[in-house]
């Protein structure tokens, strides 16, 4: 694997790299709209082709690059690799930003894969009320929820300090001692903690109540961020474009579908003849199947899904719908097929509990066939 810290001197952050070097795939954590052509000249000396730009939280201090990566993208040498592997690029921040223009919008627990590499992305709410970390193998990117031997303010952007302690001391600090911390920014120079230093030394909140870190919080009387006025609503739509020369024709096209509402996919599944019904696989255990499920679906349980067979099955019969539980096992499923190159999967949001809420029928006690 290949993995950058790299640094932009004018807001003090830290945009990290990290490639799968078996599929040269790779994401982009906290990009910075000046250091575009930094970044750039990175995936394309190292041969990646970048397959995420995450956001931590929608910044006030810097406009991110994750719109301009995007289109710019669209003309630069890794398009080509991106072809080539048959796979584009999604932008990503949590849900709970409201930001709008990204691919996709992230909750916790949800699993960003790329290459053979995946990151699970934690809520770390706080500095602000969208803030996430991104666990990646023995590290985990915070952000400006903790910050070595600090945390980010919580006065602005939805923050709150009750949050913020909740999100370090039960989330942050559940994750084993060893873990490397990789901070949003550091002022100071510093480049890499670890959730035991921070347990132990964090000025903030080590040895604090809750009480007593709510009151500092209080007490902190920062100045309002020099860019705030215009970092912010950039943000909030994925940053600035690119002027409109720049970009490839078609760049901002609206990536394929990746899901459906239970009312969407039903729609199109009963209206359909079971004869030419699309592939309807649902991803739970042959138990929770057996118990009740759509009618007309067929059980593959998530750790035998298995693309190659189910493209060879699949054929025309495309697209691939998968439903689970609750949405989230199918999307994991989704993510796997497309990453290995099958493109219309879609999955079913809500899963078998928002059919059964909507009023929908579920048939009970079938065999898996
Ligand atoms: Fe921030």
């Amino acid at each position: 694997m290949t993995f950058r810290q790299l640094f932009d001197p004018a807001s003090s952050t830290y945009t990290y790299l990290i490639a799968d070097d078996s599929t040269h795939e790779a994401v982009l954590i906290d990009p910075v709209i000046e250091q575009l052509e930094r970044d750039l000249a990175l995936l394309r000396d190292n041969g990646l082709a970048l397959r995420y730009t995450l956001d931590t939280h929608v910044h006030a201090d810097h406009v991110t690059a994750a719109q301009a990566i995007k289109q710019a993208l669209g003309v630069s040498a890794i398009t080509q690799s991106n072809e080539k592997a048959g796979s584009g690029l999604q932008t990503a921040v949590s849900r709970d930003c409201n930001a709008a223009g990204y691919d996709r919008y992230l909750t916790d627990g949800d699993v960003i894969l790329f290459g053979h590499e995946e990151i699970l992305v934690i809520a770390t709410p706080g500095h602000t009320a969208g803030s996430v970390s991104f666990l990646w193998r023995d590290r985990v990117f915070t952000g400006d929820a903790l910050l070595i031997g600090g945390c980010g303010r919580t006065d602005f952007q939805s923050g709150s300090a009750e949050t913020l302690y909740h999100s370090i001391t039960v989330k942050l600090f559940a994750l084993d001692e060893q873990v490397l911390v990789y901070p949003g920014h550091d002022y100071k120079g510093r480049r890499v903690s670890s959730i035991g230093e921070e347990k132990l030394f964090n000025a903030r909140i080590t040895g604090k109540t809750k009480e007593a870190f709510v009151q500092t919080m209080a007490s902190l009387g920062l100045p309002t961020p020099k860019r705030i006025h215009e970092a912010v609503p950039a943000n909030l739509v994925g940053g600035a474009e690119l002027p409109a020369g720049l970009r490839a024709p078609g760049s901002t096209a609206i990536a394929d579908r990746q899901s459906l509402s239970v009312q969407q996919f039903s729609d199109q599944w009963r209206k359909a003849d079971a004869s030419d019904r699309a592939l309807l696989i649902d991803v739970r255990t042959p138990a929770e199947f057996f118990q009740e499920h759509v009618d007309g679906a067929e059980n593959i349980p998530l750790d035998q899904l298995d693309a190659i067979a189910l493209m060879a099955r699949a054929g025309l019969r495309q697209p691939i719908f998968i439903i689970c539980q609750t949405g989230t096992r199918s999307q994991l499923a989704t993510e796997r097929l497309r990453a290995a190159g099958m493109a219309h999967v879609v999955h079913v949001d809500g899963g078998t509990n928002a059919w059964r809420m909507a009023g929908l029928p579920l048939a009970k006690q079938g065999a898996a066939r």
